[in-house]
């Protein structure tokens, strides 16, 4: 039996929600940026939430079996083993990487990042961390495919001021998936020049059909100080319940858990703990047909986008629901969103906003209906007509 319809999700319906995705622009404009799904949720992470609800049980947080439910769901996804207590638990990704590159690097130290890459990788590592940023770009291919450029991240690695690494992974924005060889050579790099690895995870769940996640330390050495930083709320759509977890690599372990500061851990919503529970435990199916609809939405905005704007070019991503559109032909400057929302009444993300690489580019969240993912590129049509 189908889990929910997805033909029956509306505009008007969405507009009741009162979230960023649908707070931040008039009511007129379309949103397709911030990273949120318009799916309903999945009936077994909404039962665990109505009954939370139905018991009162709005209390502090307790972590019981969040831990172990995660042990449990790695090694059903991706034949992943690691013990629980190298596992430490964060209100969200961002805060998890934070904590772990602060542990990981010193002041006056230099963190390696692959722009164009989610953009608040820029303020956390400079500002709330207090590192320097090494930009090492992801390599484009003629077809407009990414990967990463080892050499490059070789020679940064060698610098003296490098040492720590923070990777996106699957990649957003360009939905791009490191191979087993690659994340190999990274490790192998890694330990050779003493780097830290975070690698963060978040889409780890949005793989789509051909290809395959392998988490960075099912490939690290146990001696290799890494991090792979998680999260359910991509794959399920629960980021305002604040709940992430990071596995540390055994020869870090003790040291990045036991010096987790006490407003971090503190941040994690109850709530939060318990929807990631029953998505880890329960939320297979639901995904398995979340996964089938983004797969034929990202072939449906390649045809939508050869009909009405031929000259966007498009790399359908191998995970997560966002698309990296370079719309750099059709002469909308360096900030194409910017044009999209005021004549378009079109929301997608600013391309700049990920690092210089993404002038002229947006990037566009396609989870959402066939029906409403065809008016977002109608109306991005009626800009450059
Ligand atoms: C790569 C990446 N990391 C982190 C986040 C944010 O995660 P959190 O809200 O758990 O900090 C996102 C959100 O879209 C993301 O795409």
């Amino acid at each position: 039996m189908a889990q929910f319809d997805v033909d029956a999700i509306n505009v008007e319906s969405l507009r009741q929600r009162t979230s960023v995705k649908w707070r931040t622009f008039d009511p007129d404009v379309l949103p397709a940026w911030v990273a949120e799904m318009d799916f309903p949720l999945a009936a077994e992470v909404a039962a665990a939430l109505h009954a939370a609800i139905d018991r009162s049980d709005t209390g502090y947080r307790s972590l019981d079996g969040l831990a172990e439910s995660l042990v449990r769901f790695a090694d059903d996804s991706w034949s992943w083993q690691f013990s629980r207590d190298d596992v430490f638990c964060a209100p969200d990704v961002l805060s998890a990487i934070a904590h772990s590159l602060s542990v990981l690097t010193r002041p006056g130290e230099a963190v390696v990042i692959n722009p164009p890459v989610y953009h608040p990788f820029f303020p956390v590592v400079r500002e709330v961390v207090g590192r320097g940023l090494v930009e090492v770009p992801m390599a484009r291919a003629d077809d407009g495919s990414y990967g990463w450029d080892l050499p490059a991240l070789e020679q940064a690695f060698a610098r003296p001021e490098v040492t720590a690494y923070l990777m996106s992974s699957p990649h957003n924005p360009t939905g791009s998936v490191p191979s087993r060889e690659t994340l190999e050579a990274i490790s192998l790099m890694a330990s050779t020049h003493g780097v830290s690895v975070v690698a963060d995870e978040i889409h780890a769940s949005l793989v789509l059909p051909g290809a395959v996640h392998v988490p960075y330390l099912s490939v690290a050495t146990p001696e290799a100080s890494a991090v792979s930083v998680l999260s359910a709320s991509k794959a399920w759509n629960l980021p305002g319940l604040k709940c992430a977890q990071a596995v540390a690599s055994p020869a870090i372990a003790t040291r990045i858990t036991a010096t987790l500061p006490m407003s971090v851990s503190f941040g994690i919503g109850h709530l939060g703990v318990l929807a990631t529970m029953a998505a880890y435990r329960d939320g297979a199916p639901w995904l398995g047909e979340v996964i089938a609809i983004l797969d034929g939405n990202r072939r449906l905005l390649g045809d939508l986008l050869a009909e009405h704007l031929p000259r966007v070019r498009y790399t359908a991503p191998a995970a997560t629901y966002l698309a990296w559109l370079d719309l750099r032909d059709y002469g909308l400057g360096d900030d194409p969103a910017e044009a999209l929302l005021a004549r378009g009444r079109v929301a997608l993300s600013d391309g700049p906003s990920f690092g210089t690489q993404g002038r002229g580019f947006a990037r566009l969240n396609f989870a959402t209906s066939p029906a409403i993912l065809r008016e977002i590129v109608e109306r991005m049509a009626t800009v450059v007509q």
